[in-house]
């Protein structure tokens, strides 16, 4: 059974929670994960798509990138679409050769886990009850149960990796944290779709009827939002009308959208929300469970994964020297880059949604928006620096 005792103990086996454990282990220190749902479960939801060049780097470092760099497809540009025209967005042109992967975060999860069992992590699936204790000491602890026994783990760091919904954040003592958030009045409705993507570049539409994205899992798989209320009923959308909404919105000029079989179909709400700090005592947030953004733009897994690299740097330095001013800075450090995120994905949101109480003038500006953005150099050159990915900034 489970170690009573680990260095790092690591709650959530997303994004952020493997990368650090594995990441860990490559700097031999030691970690144990705790998941409450199962490996399976984890590696079939559906969620993020696009990985950026820093994401994908990092994960070829770690020698977790093999499958990725086989099956992944790599994009060096975007389209946006409005007014029935496309116009294209060239990353390679405009950041000096730089793109991004489209792979999905399922499939980042199997290579993830793959590699902690085949290097003897410790990641333990369908746990119950997590709480999380005395991180204001320098001894936490982990409480849960596995198959009706209680454990407890000694830890000497705790990092909260179980996303938005997760027990870490609100363990943390009321008044410490504080908190940002803007819900959006819209959601997205997203399905997955036997359908060979219609377009090479991943479209990003602005339509009266509101947005619609057009992405990809492979050559034969698409994967298509619309935008929707954000408390959409599902049911209400046969795949029939699904495609009838996407054909209306995407509509351009000689071009078709390929129909095919809808796989799998959902409804998520829109929000910009984070924590300051990331940190109490000796816990720490990384990942949704610090900070959640709207999707457009794609930059939920790839903030998850920033925070990790970071947290991990401050983990070794402690370890290899005992100087913990790293780990002191964690907060300071990935906020400055996290609020950057947060406007670009902000940004993107506003620009490309129908707002229920946008004005004509509200979409006029909209319009003009988009138009700069695909007119003007330095207007474009900002939206993909930021889509490709920014640098960390460590000072
Ligand atoms: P998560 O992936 O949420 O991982 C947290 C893990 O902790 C989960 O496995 C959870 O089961 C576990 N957990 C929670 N509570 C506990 C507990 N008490 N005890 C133990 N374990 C616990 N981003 C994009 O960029 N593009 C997208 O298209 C996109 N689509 C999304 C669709 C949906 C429906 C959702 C919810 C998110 C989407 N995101 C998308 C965001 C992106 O998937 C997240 O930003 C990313 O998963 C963050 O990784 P994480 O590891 O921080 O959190
Ligand atoms: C995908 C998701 C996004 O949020 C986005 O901006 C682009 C692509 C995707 O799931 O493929």
């Amino acid at each position: 059974m489970p170690n009573v005792r680990t260095q790092v103990g690591i709650v959530g086996a997303g994004p952020a929670g493997l990368v650090l454990s594995h990441l860990l282990y490559l700097r031999g220190i030691d970690s144990v994960v705790l998941e409450n749902r199962s490996r399976q479960y984890v590696e079939e939801r559906v969620r993020a798509g696009v990985l950026e060049q820093g994401t994908v780097d990092l994960l070829a470092e770690m020698g977790v990138g093999e499958r990725m760099k086989k099956e992944g497809l790599v994009h060096y540009g975007i389209e946006l679409r409005f007014l029935g025209r496309g116009h294209p967005i060239d990353f390679r042109e405009l950041t000096g050769g730089k793109g991004i992967t489209i792979y999905a975060q399922a499939e980042v999860l199997k290579d993830l886990n793959d590699a902690r069992i085949a290097t003897g992590g410790q990641v333990f699936f369908e746990v119950e009850d997590v709480s999380v204790h005395d991180f204001n000491t320098v001894q936490p602890k982990i409480s849960y149960r596995k198959d009706g026994h209680a454990y407890e783990l000694a830890c000497d760091f705790i990092a909260g990796c179980d996303g938005f919904h997760g027990t870490c954040r609100p363990s943390i003592p009321h008044g410490v944290l504080t908190e940002y958030e803007r819900v959006y009045p819209f959601g997205w409705l997203g399905i997955l779709a036997e359908a060979p993507p219609s377009s090479e570049e991943l479209v990003y539409c602005y339509h009266d009827h509101g947005f619609a994205l057009l992405s990809m899992r492979t050559p034969q798989i698409g994967r298509l939002y619309l935008q929707c209320k954000p408390d959409e009923d599902i049911a209400e959308w046969s795949d029939d009308r699904i495609w009838h909404e996407l054909q209306v919105r995407l509509a351009s000029t000689g071009w078709k959208l390929a129909e095919g079989p809808v796989l799998q179909k959902g409804v998520t709400g829109m929000r910009s929300f984070l924590v300051d700090p990331m940190q109490y005592g000796r816990l720490f947030l990384a990942g949704d469970s610090a900070h959640i953004v709207p999707p457009t733009g794609a930059k939920g897994l790839n903030l998850a994964v920033a925070d990790v690299q970071v947290l991990a740097r401050g983990f070794d330095k402690f370890y290899k020297t005992g100087d913990h001013t790293l780990l002191d800075r964690y907060s300071q450090i990935c906020l400055r880059r996290i609020w950057k995120v947060q406007r670009f994905s902000w940004w993107m949101t506003s620009m490309l949604h129908r707002f229920p109480d946008g004005t004509p003038f509200d979409q006029r500006r909209q319009i003009a928006e988009l138009d700069y953005v695909t007119s003007s150099r330095a207007a474009a050159t900002s939206l993909a620096e930021n889509y490709i990915g920014l640098p960390m900034e460590w000072d």
